[in-house]
């Protein structure tokens, strides 16, 4: 199959490029210098000579806090740059797997929110990546919308990676207790991603690593994992005040993988081992050494 990767040089496109060549697939990875996908004209000329079968949509505008006061370039980026796609795609024939975000939740639920819960983004970079979804519902007939949450990655800058530094150049790390979420390694979603873009399976997607925890809960792990010296405490979100407010609760329910009887992606945990193991972090025989 020809595979279309947009925002191939970010965190998860690089590994959605990667794991495509893996499984044999041709691919045309474009970057940002390839494909700038808010302009129409650049998108449609592309996708049309590239004639893909699937687009796996992972260019974004991802600066969360910016979005804020940038919301002209969050939507330019995530709305009208996701409707150049969508419809450029269509045009060819084309699925497309549009990769969202939790961030399109309240994060006020109790319990997971399954694709069929009404939408109320709070932040800008929320807004922005549902009006995507909306755009892309509107002018695209093979689309999978696959909404994921608190991503990590070998290509790029992460949480995991942030508490790798700290937890070696910091006596103390606080890290807050009352969010709650589905860390999500991006070799585990890049494998769903590729295999909703090999099927007529069209609808909303959760993707998230199996289970659930705080960023406090996630952090222990990547400690005790990589075995790191500093002392780790909790707080919370209003010690740490941000411009963009982050959703309390942000589980996302995998209804539609589990009635389409599609293999749901690993536990966070391990997850987290396979990525510490893959940037040679994994330390965790050690640690009584
Ligand atoms: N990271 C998370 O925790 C998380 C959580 C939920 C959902 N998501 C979603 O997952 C997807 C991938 O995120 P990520 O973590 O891989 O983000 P990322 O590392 O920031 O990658 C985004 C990529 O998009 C490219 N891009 C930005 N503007 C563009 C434009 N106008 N035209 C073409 N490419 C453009 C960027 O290129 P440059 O390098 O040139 O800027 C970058 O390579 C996004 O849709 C994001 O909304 C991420």
């Amino acid at each position: 199959m020809k595979v279309l990767v947009t925002g191939a040089n970010g965190q998860l496109g690089y590994d959605v490029v990667r794991l495509a060549l893996q499984k044999g697939h041709e691919v045309f990875a474009a970057t940002r210098h390839e494909l700038d996908i808010t302009h129409l004209d650049e998108t449609r000329r592309v996708i049309s000579m590239q004639m893909p079968e699937a687009v796996i949509h992972c260019a974004a505008y991802t600066a969360v806090d910016a979005a804020e006061s940038d919301a002209d370039t969050a939507f330019r980026v995530n709305a009208y740059g996701t409707r150049n796609v969508a419809l450029a795609s269509e045009e060819v024939g084309a699925r497309l797997v549009y990769v969202s975000t939790d961030y399109v939740f309240d994060g006020c639920a109790n319990q997971p929110y399954s694709e069929h819960h009404p939408t109320a983004p709070q932040s800008v970079y929320g807004k922005s990546k549902r009006a995507g979804e909306e755009l892309a519902q509107m002018v695209c007939r093979r689309l999978m919308i696959a909404r994921t949450a608190w991503v990590y990655g070998e290509h790029g800058n992460n949480f995991v990676r942030t508490m790798l530094q700290l937890g070696r150049t910091r006596e103390v790390v606080r890290v807050v207790d009352d969010q709650i979420g589905s860390p999500t390694y991006t070799r585990h979603l890049a494998a769903a991603l590729l295999a909703l873009s090999e099927q007529d399976v069209y609808g909303i997607y959760h993707l998230t690593g199996g289970g659930h925890c705080s960023w406090y809960d996630f952090a222990a792990e990547i400690f005790r994992l990589a075995s790191l010296p500093a002392r780790l405490e909790p707080c919370s979100t209003i010690e740490f005040p941000r411009p963009a407010p982050r959703p309390a609760y942000s589980v996302l329910d995998n209804l539609a993988l589990r009635v389409n009887g599609m293999p749901r992606l690993p536990a966070w945990q391990d997850g987290l081992r396979a990525y510490l193991q893959e940037i040679g972090e994994y330390k965790e025989g050690n640690v009584d050494v």
